[in-house]
């Protein structure tokens, strides 16, 4: 089965213009995430579509999903985690438990904060995680990319041909990911906060899939007024 996996359970600490987390803020008529959840539903190929949120939010979210009208039978609200990772977990566990522990079970998972995501992304990402079992959404860097271990002075920069900035969905095998994970020692789970580094770490190959500069993520508050430009619309005053 085809999951789909939105990470919402994020408070928005680097944002702060609001009380609210920042995928709840309006982007033109409706909020990011509900932008992004749609997304997914563009897609016929999901079984079910899970939404990892921060308890104090979970029903706000589930207001949002009757407001907006959305397919309440693909969507399922579960607690986020403690940190981006934790949220994954949840998820997964959630899917183990409600549609067992199953080899072919695959899982999109992808910020919430990335509403211009495409139907083209999600279904390449589909594709390629069934075949390899994960794989990872990137795009060429256009900037030089410059390394530094004390912050102050250059410690290399590396050939900009094989650089890539990673975006989301990532995609993975569900039996992959929760092993995996599973087996990291606590020092490392703190180390390893993307996903797809997990499995690099491990040594299993992810596929690189495709992205598109205009996938941004919205973390800052001028990535939101490029957000909202993007909308031709309104946001938050
Ligand atoms: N996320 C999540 N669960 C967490 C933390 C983050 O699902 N415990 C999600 C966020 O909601 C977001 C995505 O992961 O959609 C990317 O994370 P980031 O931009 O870092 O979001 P926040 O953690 O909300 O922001 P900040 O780091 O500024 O606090």
């Amino acid at each position: 089965m085809i999951f789909g996996a939105i990470l919402a359970g994020g408070v928005g600490t680097r944002m702060n213009i609001s009380q609210m987390p920042k995928q709840f803020l309006p982007l033109g008529d409706k909020p990011i995430v509900i932008h992004t959840i749609e997304k997914f539903l563009m897609c016929s190929r999901f079984d079910k579509i899970y939404v990892g949120v921060n308890p104090e939010w979970k029903l706000y979210m589930k207001d949002l999903i009757d407001q907006y009208n959305l397919d309440k039978d693909l969507i399922i609200i579960v607690d986020g985690g403690t940190d981006r990772n934790g949220t994954i977990i949840n998820i997964l566990e959630s899917i183990k438990y409600d549609f067992g522990d199953r080899d072919d079970h695959v899982i999109i998972t992808h910020d919430s904060v990335r509403p211009f995501v495409t139907l083209r992304i999600i279904e390449d990402n589909i594709t390629s995680v069934l075949r390899t079992g994960a794989c990872d959404t990137v795009v060429a860097a256009t900037d030089t990319i410059v390394t530094s271990e004390d912050g102050k002075v250059i410690s290399s920069i590396p050939n900009r041909t094989n650089m890539y900035q990673g975006q989301t969905p990532q995609s993975f095998r569900v039996n992959l990911l929760y092993d995996l994970y599973n087996d990291l020692k606590e020092e490392e789970r703190e180390t390893l906060t993307d996903a797809c580094k997990i499995c690099v770490f491990r040594g299993y190959p992810v596929e690189m899939i495709k992205g598109e500069v205009s996938n941004i993520k919205i973390t800052t508050v001028s990535d939101y007024k490029i957000a909202i430009a993007m909308v031709g619309g309104k946001g938050l005053d």
